[in-house]
């Protein structure tokens, strides 16, 4: 079952009229810029929805580790090696950050790494896209991880505390990802014919999943509307992708690259560049488990939950001596 579910369970967004007096109140504390705490009331459909995002958002950073380890040990030199084993522990840092935010709303880790790996929970579509040469860890560096922090920025204000407040060090860290993949592109870009090919080959093959990384167009979107009002959600899909190109096309003019997109202009009147909606089709296959990787990396996952068992079974073991022990000294 390499399929992550494409039905999606978005219903729309409630009416104040709809609304009972609890349901009513969370809302104006939403309105007002207020936190809501892990312990305190929500309605079923908020916490359901953020179990759903950060769910997703946690196996995204634990998935998206796998395209670049394949390149910690073939990276051109010692120091970047470092770097990039570096850059793959942040995600699984940020994964875990991610399954605790989750886990106060009452979900268990084994719950959601079961539904991972069942796919009934999906992760970002861009893993399913291979890795084929040195300069895609540039293009993922600097495209993926920058369209990760510009939907993510904006989460550091999200209503819901443990999630913002994950989000802080997650942007840090993202944006020193981003410099990293950039920096990587420029000497790709600066060095030899094939390497300069190599850099361009990197960003015609990344330009469109990056684009596809914000979600379906706002007007295919089913939670936007809900969770925007929660403030689940800071932005919408489209308007990030706009930002994200806006941002992006100057740092491939700079690179000497040119964007795959015959339509990409810079459109006077509004300041904001035109550009080609990327392959819907694809994005919708990729999600339906027909991308070129999405077996690998599900493959990838479970495996590694099933050759880590020993050492969950491990800690469990410590800790309930640790306990046992403790409670006899008692
Ligand atoms: N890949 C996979 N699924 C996607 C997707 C993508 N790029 N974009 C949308 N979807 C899914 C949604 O999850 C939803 O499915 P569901 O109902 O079964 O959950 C369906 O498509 C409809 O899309 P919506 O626009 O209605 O969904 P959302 O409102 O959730 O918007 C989102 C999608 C913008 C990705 C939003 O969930 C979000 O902002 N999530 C938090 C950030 C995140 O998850 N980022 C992952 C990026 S990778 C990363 O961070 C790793 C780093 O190391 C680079």
């Amino acid at each position: 079952m390499y399929a992550q579910q494409i039905k999606s369970t978005g219903k729309g967004v409630q009416s104040l009229a709809d609304m009972t007096p609890e349901e009513r109140a969370f809302q104006e504390r939403i309105d007002r810029g207020e936190k809501i705490e892990p312990k305190e009331w929500m309605p079923d459909g908020y916490r359901k929805n953020l179990i759903r995002q950060i769910g997703q958002h946690a196996h995204s950073e634990i998935v998206g580790q796998l395209p670049e380890g394949n390149w910690i040990t073939r990276a051109p030199t010692l120091e970047r090696k470092a770097n990039l084993l570096a850059k793959v522990q942040d995600e699984a840092g940020h994964g875990l950050y991610l399954y605790c935010a989750a886990e106060t709303l009452g979900v268990s880790r084994d719950e959601l790494f079961e539904m991972l790996h069942s796919g009934k929970m999906k992760y970002s579509s861009i893993f399913n896209y291979p890795t084929l040469t040195w300069a895609d860890m540039g293009a993922v560096g600097w495209l993926v991880d920058g369209a990760a922090i510009m939907n993510q920025v904006p989460l550091q204000r999200t209503s819901f505390g443990p999630y913002a407040r994950a989000m802080v060090r997650i942007c840090k860290e993202e944006s020193f990802h981003q410099r990293q993949g950039f920096q990587i592109m420029m000497v790709m870009a600066q060095g030899s014919v094939d390497q300069i090919r190599m850099a361009q080959d990197a960003l015609n093959r990344f330009w469109g999943p990056a684009l596809m990384m914000f979600g379906p167009s706002d007007k295919d979107s089913v939670h936007s509307a809900q969770s925007m009002a929660w403030k689940i959600k800071m932005n919408t899909n489209d308007e990030l992708r706009q930002k994200f190109v806006d941002e992006t096309v100057p740092q491939a003019e700079y690179l000497g690259l040119k964007v795959p997109d015959e339509n990409l202009k810079l459109n006077e009147e509004t300041g904001h560049y035109d550009f080609s909606q990327p392959d819907w089709d694809e994005f919708y296959d990729v999600l339906n488990g027909n991308g070129p990787c999405n077996h690998e990396r599900l493959e990838a996952r479970k495996d590694a939950w099933a050759e880590g068992a020993w050492v969950r079974d491990a800690m469990m073991a410590h800790s309930e001596k640790k306990a046992a022990r403790k409670q006899a000294a008692e």
